[in-house]
């Protein structure tokens, strides 16, 4: 599937043409006049101009389809919108043999680059559906889309090399997320970011349980010991403005099932724990994106991969354990895993040399019963740079809370007998999940920490996604990397 712009006015027939209605009801004025008549038609409809909401007139071989989607109220109209209109035209075509779609995309408000870069991202999230598992070929098939072309005035072709590049690693990400425990293994987590590696251009080291003994990652080999999988702790790195050090360090929870282990979790919804591995997906994924668009700037991603299970080997409550920045961990609760797995990503890519640390991860039911499902939470130090992802990743399109981190939560993490504990009760439980990765932030290191528990997945079909994996952040991490490269 290609991309390509064109004016409005200059846009030729294409088998499916992409509309967005606003609520004033206002039609495109640069509408071909075929094509506005039926827009007006189906503008007439009730509930034509509601959010998302898809609207089709099949048309002749003359006309070819129109689809209206609802873009809601014009003065709210931002590049989120931008992006979920088209992604819920193109999802309208799932089912059809269009070969040709145009999107007409409203530049007002955001400009024409980010309203480009938004369709694009949009049309490419439509195209990735759950169902990878079906055998029934038709209960999982896209349409044979060959081109994608976007109407809106201006140059934007780098914004669409920058939206290709960005929804592909999106649905990279949702790809790994939606697989089964046992298809995606740590070994086989590893194995893909091999040939992701190798097709973007990044360079990829995986360090085995023995490497990360000798580095004294005793915290994440703790969650390991359980299993009968072995660890795989993955290192991507970029270097595009070469020299020493990283501008940005990005690190992914990467538990292929959590069980909760001896503290073994209830039946209940335990198959979501699946997708525990999102954080690493997304940091992976994000990387694709960078080795793709290639701006001048160092980046390390670093993705501590293993499952959390029962076994005979594994950890027991109270058990004690030294992590790679040297703290004594007592592991309370075997289904606080996350964090300390996290812990070493993040002593090791400071190690590496990052000055700049991003962490994403499916980390605690708490940050969902704070947030729901709509807001991810935001954590971190400074105060300034925490703002600055906030405000970078609400840009790229990613939906961030920021959440409080003093030092009453980090007293609050004490243990009786080691210096920091896993677990310390419920209230604010995302808090101090986040006040325990902290301990492993290093003096003027700047740090985020987004807590993802909440988005990553759906269980809902709406009309511009599908229920299954949802690909937070990966946006996110991506504008990143290009807000520190040197120009
Ligand atoms: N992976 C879970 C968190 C989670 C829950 C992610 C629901 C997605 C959906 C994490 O490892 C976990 O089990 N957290 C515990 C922490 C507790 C034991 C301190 C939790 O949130 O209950
Ligand atoms: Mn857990
Ligand atoms: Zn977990």
């Amino acid at each position: 599937m290609k991309f390509r712009a064109v004016r409005p006015a200059d846009l030729s027939r294409a088998d499916v043409t992409i509309v967005p209605l606003f609520d004033d009801k206002q039609v495109p004025k640069a509408l071909a006049r075929g094509t506005r008549a039926i827009v007006e038609r189906l503008a007439g409809e009730r509930g034509a101009s509601s959010l998302y909401n898809v609207f089709t007139h099949v048309g002749g071989d003359k006309d070819g389809r129109v689809v209206v989607v609802g873009a809601g109220k014009r003065a709210e109209y931002d590049a989120e919108r931008a992006r979920n209109i088209a992604s819920a035209g193109i999802k309208s075509l799932w089912k059809t043999d269009a070969k040709t779609a145009a999107i007409y995309v409203d530049a007002t408000r955001i400009g024409e680059q980010r309203a480009a870069q938004a369709a694009v991202e949009g049309a490419r999230f439509a195209m990735w559906r759950p169902e990878a598992h079906r055998s029934k070929p038709e209960e999982r098939r896209l349409p044979p889309l060959t081109t994608v072309t976007i109407a809106v005035d201006g140059n934007v072709r780098d914004a669409l090399r920058r939206g290709d590049a960005v929804g592909l690693a999106v649905n990279t990400a949702r790809r790994m997320a939606n697989e089964p425990a046992n298809k995606m293994t740590p070994t086989i987590i590893a194995e893909e970011a091999r040939a992701l590696a190798k097709e973007a251009g990044l360079e990829i080291e995986v360090l085995d349980r023995k490497k990360c003994e000798s580095l004294g990652m005793w915290s994440y080999l703790s969650v390991a010991q359980g299993s009968h999988q072995p660890p795989q702790f993955i290192v991507l790195r970029y270097r595009g403005r070469g020299g020493a050090g990283y501008d940005l360090g990005m690190v992914g929870k990467g538990i292929t099932f959590d069980s909760g282990g001896i503290s073994i979790k209830p039946a209940e919804g335990m198959h979501h724990m699946k997708a525990d591995m999102t954080g690493a997906a997304s940091v992976i994924a994000a990387m694709t994106a960078i080795g793709t668009l290639k701006p001048k700037v160092n980046v390390i991603a670093v993705a501590p991969c293993t499952e959390n299970l029962p076994g005979g080997g594994a950890t027991k409550p109270g058990d004690v354990f030294t992590s790679m920045s040297g703290k004594t961990v007592e592991v309370i609760n075997t289904d606080a895993e996350g964090r300390l797995v996290l812990v070493d990503g993040i002593s090791y890519a400071q190690r590496e040399g990052a000055i700049r640390v991003v962490d994403v991860a499916t980390l605690t039911g708490a940050i969902a019963i704070a947030l729901g499902n709509h807001f991810s939470g935001l954590f971190g130090k400074p105060e300034s740079f925490v703002e600055e992802v906030r405000r970078v990743g609400a840009e790229a399109g990613d939906r961030l809370w920021p959440m409080p981190l003093t030092d009453e939560y980090r007293d609050e993490i004490k243990s009786d007998i080691a210096d920091i504990t896993n677990s310390a009760g419920r209230e604010g439980g995302a808090i101090k999940a986040a006040a325990f990765l902290d301990s492993a932030v290093e003096a003027g290191t700047e740090w985020a920490h987004l807590d993802i528990a909440g988005t990553f997945w759906s269980d809902r079909d709406r009309s511009h996604a599908p229920k299954g994996p949802q690909g937070p952040s990966v946006r996110t991490l991506v504008a990143l990397a290009e807000r520190y490269a040197r120009s």
